[in-house]
């Protein structure tokens, strides 16, 4: 059994709350498009009406305390040492084409260190939680990260920039994938970093690795890959994965290996 703390308990009933509208947008998606214009308008209305539920519902029960939250940015609360970090949905694109692989991301931040997690898909209904110093769970069983040791055996995680981005962050990206590709089992790209972060809790990837994020997109994950005894840095092997957008999580094993690959990468 999970251990659950109140703010863990107020915290998903949040995530389920905001999650069952979600289930119903994506049965009716078609509709939806036709009647809202198109997808993107779509997308940004149920993007901030998740974050509305969840921020009105989190206030209700844990008054004065602030928000980052990726469609309302900061939140000042009374309260300065609680805040918490919202991705309302993680893997918009996903959501916006019917893919089941999309989720709701809630940290609460104690005096600047992550201390509860949640990564929620409403689609498949698999809720990742984690407590510091309590472990991590998904729908109440206690979660690991892989025990595996050697990268040609791995399978591995990572997000690609795409549209938009800076032509050098493609050309890196496709300088790491050159380095990652012929030495691992496979690479996937799923298309949501929290769950990304939370497949690695679980040991389906052995490994997982981006850069450009936002806090909102890994705060949570973190959490759930350390309390799976999972090792996460930025990607330089430092500790700011909040501040620098760049991530890598493995285990033990296997996060210096990975390191030094995309160290490698020209
Ligand atoms: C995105 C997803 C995606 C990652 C992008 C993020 P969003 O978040 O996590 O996997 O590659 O960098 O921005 O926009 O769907 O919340
Ligand atoms: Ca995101
Ligand atoms: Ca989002």
């Amino acid at each position: 059994m999970a251990y659950i703390s109140p703010a863990l308990n107020v915290m998903i009933a949040a995530a389920r709350m905001a999650g069952k509208p979600l289930i119903r947008d994506l049965g009716e998606l078609e509709n939806l498009q036709v009647s809202m214009k198109g997808p993107a308008d779509f997308v940004t209305n149920a993007d901030r009406r998740t974050e509305k539920i969840l921020i009105d519902e989190l206030t209700r029960v844990r008054p004065g305390y602030g928000f980052l939250a990726e469609e309302s940015g900061a939140i000042e609360g009374k309260d300065k040492t609680h805040r918490f970090i919202i991705d309302p949905i993680d893997g918009t694109t996903n959501f916006m084409h019917g893919i089941p692989h999309f989720a709701i991301s809630i940290a609460l931040e104690r005096e600047g260190h992550i201390v509860t997690a949640l990564v929620y898909n409403p689609a498949t209904d698999e809720m990742f939680v984690a407590e510091k110093g309590h472990g991590a769970f998904l729908n109440n069983k206690r979660i690991r990260v892989a025990a595996r040791k050697t990268l040609a055996s791995s399978l591995i995680g990572t997000g690609f920039p795409f549209h938009g981005h800076a032509e050098d962050r493609h050309a890196r990206m496709l300088a790491e994938l050159a380095a990652v590709m012929p030495i691992t089992a496979g690479v996937r790209r799923n298309g949501a970093a929290s769950l990304d972060l939370a497949y690695v809790a679980a040991g389906r990837f052995d490994a997982f690795w981006e850069r450009g994020l936002a806090p909102w997109d890994v705060a949570a994950g973190i959490l759930l890959v350390k309390e799976a005894q999972g090792v996460v840095s930025d990607l330089s092997g430092g500790p700011n994965m909040l501040d620098s957008g760049s991530i890598l999580a493995a285990n033990d094993p296997l996060h210096p290996q990975m390191l030094k690959a995309l160290k490698s990468a020209k």
